[in-house]
């Protein structure tokens, strides 16, 4: 039988991966609003691998013979200013959950929990997974605007140039 602190942990994590999803399905619709299928794709994408997260855990308090216990989730945003925007806050929300798998770890070895150390190490390689590819597409991003501003650059050197 599971603690109940760790029982309040993991409820806590499922809350955590809805909200990521409901995040993740915000930002879908941003992007198909903004005409970009593409990036809409991804989002959608990681939408429904935090659906599965929350259900991993969800299945395993039930095996645990735990107590599921589903709380609100807060609404996302609904607006960003750009591509990269959106990417970085990406980034720093999977930094963000890498930081709360931790944190539930260091409970389950506290409280000897063996079977959720297991269940837990799965997610903690998912998460490097999931923080390398925000990363690559905030690198691209940032390497895409930047070749932007070099046109840009161009642009204005050539605005000047006279006959030749
Ligand atoms: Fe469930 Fe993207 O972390």
């Amino acid at each position: 039988m599971i603690t109940k602190i760790m029982q309040d942990e993991i409820n806590n994590q499922i809350n955590k991966e809805l909200y990521s999803s409901y995040l993740y399905l915000s930002m879908a619709a941003y992007f198909e609003e903004k005409n970009l299928p593409g990036f809409a794709h991804w989002m959608r994408i990681q939408d429904a691998e935090e659906r599965e997260h929350a259900m991993k855990l969800y299945d395993f308090l039930l095996e645990r013979g735990g107590k599921v216990i589903l709380k609100a989730i807060d609404a996302p945003k609904t607006e960003w200013n750009s591509t990269l925007e959106v990417a970085e806050e990406v980034a720093a929300h999977e930094a963000f959950v890498t930081a709360s798998i931790y944190s539930l770890y260091e409970t389950a070895l506290k409280e000897k929990d063996y079977p959720a150390q297991v269940m837990l190490q799965w997610f903690i390689s998912e998460q490097v997974e999931e923080e390398k590819n925000a990363a690559d597409i905030v690198a691209s991003l940032k390497l895409i605007e930047s070749h932007g501003t070099a046109v840009l650059v161009l642009d204005h050197q050539l605005s000047k140039r006279g006959n030749s």
